[in-house]
């Protein structure tokens, strides 16, 4: 047996004797070169195999932990996304507006919902903001931005994109009605209909409505669950297709919560530059991550103006408020133009409010809090998965965000046990409804934004009953 092997077991060991918890962080890759007295090229081998085994995930720049067990059994993590790319036209029905419908019915968990809790958010602080904010408004000044929106507001957000290494102008900032908007708007910029666009798959189904509105085809990339999509990957699709645009989440993608290591972002500007190819990237989770520091977005890479960056503060500070914005590169003026053009300018209070709790309702202090009470409800989640659904269920452990991604065993519908757990007042987001092609049968995504609780519990217990009926 290999010193990485021996070393692999006696971590293994330490975990089954329940001296390492699940949760718990294992020592550094320094700290055991040191007390074992090997080199650390060892101890990260021995680390990345128990990674491979599902005992242990590792968190960017935060170290390893210990993974949610079933018994004496490691809850195996999704580990490839089998599905190839291929041209479609997009059609999306139904069920991702009855997932809508749902999310805020109170009689139901919206275990399927893409929304996190709302009394998470600090909705009472930005209801002062926005009280103190519109009643000092000056008249003229409702006029003055419409478009591209309030001054204070883009100088703020131009800031922060700073601290994430972009350098983006106050001048390319546009504010948005949500994210949903700058996102649609970008994608009517860059394509024309019939045109090809690459995307995630899977991928958020309201990314497949806009491209059905637009008249555009999905062309399907696989994306791996942990990594998201690799820039050799995408680049076999470009060799393939004659894709015009491509839309991204590189930081906690919904569904699968995946998040693109920074080299691959890098490499994927870089390989859209040499193509001439837009990059409209959808980065509303960026914030929410759970290791030392926020993800850069590819946005940061990028030199040539490709990059079409959208973010909001809906999923961050201000659900309902509907403020978003865009930053898209050297198309800031289209896509300015195209705002005035149809919704002429987002809520001005809703801005000003904005603002107001950006000067003076702890930010940042709010944002430590959330993702901390989303890293948090994670680990019930996962342990509730490992206890309550089928021993060949396979999912995800995302390093930020609110979704988990289910593999359920392979003749599991996933349909099914949506109108079997809707019959119980439980929604769940099936797997076919993130592809144009209806993948993903087996597949489910789970929203843990919602505080921990026995009813939670019960809700993710009768899914994994249902489910293990149907195994
Ligand atoms: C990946 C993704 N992009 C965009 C949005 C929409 O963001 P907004 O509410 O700011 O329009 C969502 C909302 O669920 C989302 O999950």
């Amino acid at each position: 047996m290999t010193r990485y092997h021996q070393l692999a077991e006696e971590m293994s060991g330490r975990i089954r004797a329940g001296i390492l918890r699940p949760g718990e962080r294992l020592p550094s890759v320094r700290s055991v070169c040191r007390s074992h007295r090997v080199s650390p090229a060892t101890v990260t081998q021995a680390y990345k195999l128990l990674e491979d085994r599902g005992e242990i995930h590792a968190r960017s720049r935060s170290g390893h932990y210990v993974s949610a067990h079933l018994g004496g059994r490691p809850l195996q993590q999704c580990s490839v996304s089998r599905h190839s790319g291929a041209s479609a036209a997009v059609a999306v029905r139904d069920l991702a507006f009855e997932l809508i419908d749902t999310a805020g019915r109170r009689d139901f968990v919206p275990l399927g919902s893409a929304f996190p809790a709302p009394d998470l958010f600090p909705l009472r602080k930005l209801a002062r903001a926005l009280y103190s904010a519109a009643s000092r408004l000056d008249p003229q000044s409702i006029y003055e931005q419409l478009v591209p929106g309030n001054a204070d507001l883009r100088r703020m957000i131009a800031r922060r994109y700073l601290e994430t290494g972009c350098n983006v102008p106050v001048e390319e900032i546009v504010i948005t009605t949500g994210a949903l908007e700058g996102l649609n708007l970008c994608l009517q910029a860059v394509t024309r209909p019939g045109d090809a666009v690459a995307i995630q798959s899977p991928t958020f189904y309201v990314v497949l409505e806009a491209m059905e509105r637009l008249g555009l085809k999905a062309v399907e990339v696989p994306t791996h669950p942990r990594d998201g999509i690799s820039a050799s990957t995408l680049a076999a699709a470009l060799d393939r297709h004659p894709i015009k645009a491509v839309w991204l989440m590189t930081n906690f993608e919904n569904p699968l919560g995946c998040l693109m290591p920074d080299n691959e972002k890098r490499e994927v500007v870089k390989l859209l530059a040499e193509r001439d190819i837009p990059l409209i990237e959808d980065d509303v989770y960026g914030e929410l991550y759970f290791g030392a520091d926020r993800p850069r977005p590819a946005k940061a890479f990028d030199r040539s103006g490709r990059v079409l960056h959208c973010s909001s503060f809906s999923k961050i500070l201000a659900p309902g408020y509907r403020v978003g914005w865009a930053a898209p590169g050297r198309y800031a003026r289209l896509v300015e133009r195209a705002k005035a053009m149809t919704t002429i300018a987002t809520s001005v209070p809703a801005q000003a409010a904005i603002v107001e709790f950006l000067k003076h309702g702890g930010f940042n202090y709010h944002l430590r809090r959330l993702r901390k009470a989303f890293e948090s409800q994670q680990s019930p989640m996962l342990q509730a998965i490992a206890r309550y659904f089928p021993a060949e269920t396979r999912v995800t452990r995302p390093e930020g965000g609110y979704f988990l991604w289910l593999e359920m065993p392979e003749r599991v519908n996933a349909l099914e046990v949506h109108r079997l757990a809707a019959r119980q007042k439980i929604t769940v987001a099936p797997g076919p409804i993130f592809s144009p092609q209806r993948k993903f049968q087996n597949c489910l995504r789970l929203n843990y934004g919602l505080p921990w609780s026995q009813k939670v519990e019960s809700a993710v217990a009768t899914v994994g009953g249902i489910v293990g009926s149907l195994a």
